[in-house]
């Protein structure tokens, strides 16, 4: 499972629909079809709660929206889905590109940019914008992605490690636990300076301070809930545009479609953007090759799927990656072909980067709309070419992803003129 996670995961569906692995010390049943998943996530979700990867992080995010179940879950989704309607994104969408265009600005023609931590940064940066009203210096955009990566880490390791040692003070646990109380300083800090100063603001902070009407929370609760979102929005968004550039640099004929495309775009907002065609065919094929790799939940009745009865208690995983390259659902999965996408825009039912049910992705609508915005800018400016590198470090989050990228950009002009007019 560890020398490639993703092909772990699809060949578990030659096993079945779902299919029994062991995690360390525990036992999940991972479910590979898109018809059980449905069952779990959306027909008969009360029968499930969050499971094993989320009673780790619960340390850290207490009861927020990523771990909560239930009617908590419901109360807190409720409160804070307006800063993700998609009527925010109009507000959004200029900063996002004003970010994206100045990192564009910042590369030089031949320059090989690490572009991994570049669009770290960026999606950093983008979030904190958005969100929060909050420019983040050069220093908290180290601290904060330094944080993530320690949290995403001792998330997944600790999920995995034996009981007995999950809490014992090794370093992975102690940088885990340190990284979370830091991360929550952090929002608290930002919560407490908006209050302070008592400008309001249409952002997350402000529905978070002043929401709870007559139910005054507890600024360590509100930090939580603000965690949760840079948490969640971070690991996945980066990963997306990581795969998005390398790819990009793999498929000149892919690459040069897309320019044409992005170069006779004009007017740029969230719904025009939606109307190009090859670029939201081509997101949807990395999102397709590259997504969540799993998902936990824990049953809390007995359940039936496929035949089988699970008692209560029992680990059950989904893998979202296994859905998107089932070859009963895609044909030839292992290809990277955006044509695949029919041009009207109509998604396949079983394609669901951002799952399902009660509890998929908040963030899904701006994820999207920032990865389009972005490389709408990158594109402008860029090609992206491979770089010849030792083979590259992993990092540790939702979406198996390199830990660096380099690449070298070349200006568009240059390459136009040249091999592609
Ligand atoms: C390409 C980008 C993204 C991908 C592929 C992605 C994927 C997902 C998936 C698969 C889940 C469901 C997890 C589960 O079943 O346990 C999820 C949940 C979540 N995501 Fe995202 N996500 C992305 C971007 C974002 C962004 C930008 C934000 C916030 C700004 C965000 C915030 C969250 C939160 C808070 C949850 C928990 C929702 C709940 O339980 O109600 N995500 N995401």
């Amino acid at each position: 499972m560890l020398r490639d996670p993703v092909q772990f995961m699809v060949d578990l569906a030659d096993i079945g629909k779902i299919a029994r692995v062991d995690i360390g010390s525990r036992v999940v049943y991972v479910i590979t079809d898109f018809e059980l998943l449905h069952r779990m996530l959306v027909e008969n979700s009360d029968a499930y709660e969050r499971g094993l990867l989320f009673e780790r992080i619960r340390l850290i995010f207490g009861d927020s929206l990523i771990v909560a179940d239930g009617r908590q879950h419901k109360d807190l989704r409720r409160l804070l889905q307006p800063a993700f309607h998609r009527s925010m994104l109009e507000s959004y969408a200029p900063s996002i590109k004003r970010h994206a265009d100045a990192l564009a600005s910042s590369w030089r023609p031949g320059q090989v940019v690490e572009v991994r931590s570049a669009l770290v940064r960026l999606v950093i940066t983008n979030l904190l914008g958005a969100l929060f009203s909050h420019e983040p210096d050069t220093e908290e955009l180290r601290l904060i992605s330094g944080l993530i990566e320690d949290i995403g880490a001792g998330a997944i390791v600790g999920s995995v490690l034996p009981k007995r040692l999950a809490s014992l003070p090794l370093p992975v646990n102690r940088k885990f636990l340190s990284a979370g109380r830091r991360l929550l300083e952090y929002c608290q800090e930002l919560l407490v300076a908006r209050r302070a100063g008592g400008e309001r603001r249409n952002d997350l902070i402000d529905i978070l301070l002043y929401s709870f009407g007559a139910e005054p929370r507890s600024d360590k609760f509100l930090a939580e809930q603000a965690v949760t979102i840079l948490f969640g929005g971070i690991d996945a968004s980066t990963a997306a545009l990581t795969w998005a550039l390398y790819e990009l640099s793999q498929r000149p004929e892919v690459a040069s479609q897309l320019r044409q495309e992005v170069s006779a775009a004009k007017e740029l907002s969230p719904h025009s953007l939606d109307q190009l065609d090859y670029l939201n065919r081509f997101l949807n094929e990395v999102m397709r090759m590259h997504s969540p790799l799993l998902q936990t939940r824990r049953c809390v009745t007995p359940v039936e799927l496929d035949g089988f009865t699970f008692p209560a208690g029992t680990d059950i995983g989904y893998s979202i990656a296994a859905v998107h390259r089932n070859p009963n659902i895609f044909a030839d999965p292992n290809t990277f072909d955006p044509d695949r996408w029919s041009p009207s825009g109509s998604k396949c039912r079983s394609f669901v980067p951002f799952s399902m049910g009660n509890q998929m992705c908040i963030g899904n609508n701006y994820a999207w709309a920032a990865l389009q915005t972005i490389l709408h800018s990158l594109l402008s400016k860029w090609d992206f070419q491979p770089v010849a590198t030792e083979k590259l470090p992993r990092a540790m989050g939702p979406i198996p992803v390199v830990r660096r990228l380099p690449l070298e950009v070349r200006p568009v002009s240059v390459l136009s003129s040249g091999r592609e007019l």
